[in-house]
């Protein structure tokens, strides 16, 4: 099975523009607790390179565009996010880097759970032997 989990994000239109709503336990299967977005970013600049013991995460790229990589310690995969409409669920336990931001990117995640230093995997080796258990 693929690490690419989208979920779509029903977008209401009309003349006045798009309304795009995402809601905690509705539409995205966990609470929010935190909402946190990434704004003048470098192309040149990746992010991310961690994972999270328990947190749930949903990336969506409101504006511009960059390249994601999911990594469960077996297999890599890579997604490309350049819509406000697709929310990319970065799951527990899941790699994750953040490449190739467009100038105008603003980059959102909603969040499962408040901030927390311990809960990150921030040493790739540690991460692939954890991967293994
Ligand atoms: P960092 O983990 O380096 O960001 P990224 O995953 O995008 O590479 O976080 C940058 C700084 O912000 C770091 O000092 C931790 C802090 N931070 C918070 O205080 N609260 C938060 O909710 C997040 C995500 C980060």
């Amino acid at each position: 099975m693929s690490l690419i989990k989208f979920i779509e994000l029903n977008q209401r239109g009309d003349e006045r523009g798009y309304l795009t709503v995402i809601e905690a336990q509705n539409n995205i299967p966990f609470n929010i607790k935190r909402v946190y977005f990434l704004t003048s970013l470098s192309p040149d600049l990746p992010r991310g390179f961690h994972a999270h013991k328990e947190l749930e995460q949903l990336a969506v790229c409101l504006v511009g565009s960059c390249k994601v990589m999911l990594d469960n310690g077996k297999v890599k995969e890579w997604v490309t996010l350049d819509s406000p409409s697709k929310a990319l669920r970065i799951e527990p336990r899941i790699w994750h880097e953040m490449h190739d931001f467009s100038k105008d990117c603003v980059f959102l995640v909603v969040a499962s759970d408040f901030y927390d230093e311990t809960d990150y995997i921030r040493d790739y080796q540690l991460f692939l032997e954890q991967a293994k258990q």
